[in-house]
């Protein structure tokens, strides 16, 4: 029997596991990542013009959607694939999960291939506490947390690590998901507040998050129970025909988006006139548009989730790995002798 050789370093790609991820986040500390991350997507929101930008590439079924989210700036390119299916957790499976890859746009040779499940939660995170520390009263304290599944206390951490957060308060219809989120958010410096309705948990909240999964159009909050001044972070309204506010609410929302030609199809906004002015969260960030303008301005970060905050987030677990070394060096692309001796390469293997 013939020994193959080693494959040679041009054939390895670094592939952050799972387990290397969490390991990544344990080094760093999930407070200073989700900063990181967020330093690294405001950095890229703030080149945005620079960016290929394409709303992304869904595929729907009765039971969810599959999702492709490709972008580029120029030298680098990325991907991620990710997965919503609401149904899952009744089948022990998640709802979102993800992998993703960034690539060399020279040769267009892979450069990461990483785990996205855990990444998608501290990015999106990230992200709203980015945008939330942009938009919100500059003297948010609390937060309602409606929806305490897999994202909540990663959204928690970051609205803690970015805007100042310090009370939480959990809503869930299933009590035994608000359970887990109070237990799990124990001891980390949070004063967390488990209530029995959306109407409570919002009491005193400047920050309002929905982050709930139902593939139809849910009313999480109705109109009469949004005050004047609040910040209202719409996580979970992000497919056609999936939404979580009264479109009351919208009317009297100055809304932010990350790209109006996705957020249209699946934000909450897919709930409006096709012209109803939205601000893109990259223009208040770069100052060319304003953000809260007044103590009784209800601003709505209508997200949904855009190809670009995966690209940083990659971006940073790349810039991590010199340094950490928590990778597999993965035999994942072909590397004949002859570049052009691809079958002389396959028969050489027998
Ligand atoms: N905007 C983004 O960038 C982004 C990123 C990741 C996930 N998401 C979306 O966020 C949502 C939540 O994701 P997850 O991974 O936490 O899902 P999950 O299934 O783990 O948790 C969702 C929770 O919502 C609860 N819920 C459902 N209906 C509710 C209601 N009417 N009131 C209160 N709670 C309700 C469920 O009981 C569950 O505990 C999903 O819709 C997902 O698609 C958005």
């Amino acid at each position: 029997m013939t020994t193959n050789p080693l494959p040679s370093d041009k054939a390895l790609v670094p592939f952050v596991s799972v387990d290397h991820m969490m390991q990544l986040i344990h080094h760093i500390g999930i407070e200073p990542m989700l900063c990181g991350l967020a330093d690294y997507i405001e950095a890229d929101f703030k080149r945005w013009q620079l960016f290929d930008k394409t709303p992304r590439v869904a595929s729907h079924s009765a039971e969810g959607v599959i999702e492709l989210m490709p972008t580029s700036d120029g030298e680098v390119y990325g991907f991620k694939y990710v997965n919503g299916h609401p149904k899952n957790t009744a089948e022990g499976l998640q709802t979102v999960t993800a992998f993703g890859l960034l690539a060399n746009v020279g040769n267009g040779y892979p450069v990461l291939l990483s785990e996205m499940t855990l990444l998608t939660a501290l990015r999106t995170a990230a992200t709203s506490a980015l945008v939330a520390r942009t938009l919100a009263p500059q003297n948010a304290r609390t937060m309602a947390m409606i929806g305490n599944g897999a994202q909540s206390e990663f959204q928690s951490l970051a609205m803690k690590a970015i805007c100042g957060v310090r009370e939480i308060r959990l809503y869930d219809t299933d009590p035994k998901a608000t359970q887990k989120c109070a237990t799990n958010l124990a001891g980390l410096g949070l004063s967390v507040t488990p209530c029995t309705s959306a109407q409570e948990a919002i009491l005193g909240a400047q920050i309002i998050t929905t982050c709930t999964a139902d593939k139809q159009y849910a009313t999480i909050l109705s109109d009469n129970m949004i005050g004047a001044g609040v910040h209202i972070n719409a996580i979970g309204g992000d497919c056609p025909g999936k939404t979580e506010l009264a479109a009351a609410i919208l009317h009297r929302a100055d809304i932010f988006v990350e790209y109006p030609e996705q957020t249209r199809i699946e934000g909450e906004i897919q709930q409006l006139d096709p012209a109803h002015p939205v601000t893109e969260i990259w223009q208040v960030l770069t100052g060319q548009a304003k953000g809260r303008t007044s103590d009784k301005q209800i601003t709505l970060f209508d997200s949904v989730g855009f190809a670009i905050e995966d690209f940083s987030a990659l971006r940073y677990v790349r810039d991590q790995l010199e340094t950490t070394r928590l990778f597999h060096p993965l035999d994942l692309l072909a590397d004949p002798d002859d570049p052009r001796d691809l079958f002389g390469m396959l028969q050489r293997a027998i």
